[in-house]
């Protein structure tokens, strides 16, 4: 396999990987950003919707929790996918899950590799976490819209010691650009129809945690449970240690297989 090292990523290929619809869709390609997502929000209200933006590397690439997003050049995507016509924060878990799907469908078409997602916003490939999605709601003149932050390491080799041990790499030749406007297409198929929420049930087919023994941690307490569904608005229904069921909304909480 020929892994294609140091290409700077190209805005006019990605664009002729598009579906035509998509093609004139407003793209803003960065050899080096701090992070697409906040380049997102500040564009979202002069931007007509839906825009991507995307990035060769990120300075201070952000992941939930606060925590950053490691983002080298050449080697990983860095995109932000804003779109319209959502109600608010109860969206951003809808988004989040459709996001995860787009991801998915995208790395089994073109990698022919067999991902899972670890709920509500990770992928991982062989055990070890592939890609994260940051879901941020801004305000527009008409109503919300979400910026859908999606990191892919596709080549990344090394990996900064506090995440050696979880991060991985899709290790593909596909180039970046195929693979961002495969995303950017799924993605914006599932959003046309947000009460459609069948993709659920390939979200749920590739869920990770279904089945499994779980910690979950809210504030600073750390919790057992069983994974055992995940709802319609892309929330996750637990059987705690009393064998009660709720649902957890990806809010603060994290999760872990036990
Ligand atoms: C996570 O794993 O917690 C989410 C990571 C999301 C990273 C992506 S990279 C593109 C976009 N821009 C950012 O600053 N973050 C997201």
């Amino acid at each position: 396999m020929v892994i294609i090292m140091n290409k700077i990523l190209s805005g006019s290929e990605i664009t002729s990987f598009l579906p035509e619809k998509y093609s004139s869709m407003p793209l803003f390609c960065y050899e080096l950003t701090d992070s697409t997502n906040r380049v997102a929000k500040d564009f979202s209200a002069k931007t007509p919707l839906p825009f991507l933006v995307v990035a060769d590397s990120q300075t201070a690439g952000r992941g939930r929790l606060g925590r950053s997003f490691y983002s080298p050049a050449s080697s990983g995507i860095y995109m932000s996918l804003t779109v319209g016509g959502f109600d608010a924060l109860s969206d951003a878990v809808f988004v989040t899950s459709a996001a995860a799907v787009a991801v998915t469908d995208a790395i089994i078409k073109l990698v022919d590799k067999t991902p899972q997602i670890k709920w509500v916003n990770d992928v991982y490939l062989d055990g070890k976490k592939v890609c994260g999605i940051l879901v941020e709601s801004v305000p527009t003149d008409a109503g919300f819209a979400a910026v859908v932050g999606i990191g892919v390491n596709m080549t990344t080799a090394d990996f900064p010691e506090d995440i050696s041990d979880i991060a991985g790499s899709v290790k593909t030749d596909v180039p970046r650009e195929k693979m961002i406007a495969e995303i950017t297409a799924n993605l914006l198929e599932i959003c046309k129809n947000p009460d459609d929420k069948s993709f659920l049930e390939k979200y749920k087919s590739r869920s990770m945690l279904l089945g499994r023994e779980i910690t979950y941690k809210e504030g600073d307490t750390v919790s057992l449970a069983t994974a055992i569904d995940i709802d319609y608005s892309g929330g996750l229904v637990i059987r705690d240690s009393s064998g009660n069921v709720r649902t957890l909304s990806s809010g603060d909480v994290t999760v872990r297989l036990k």
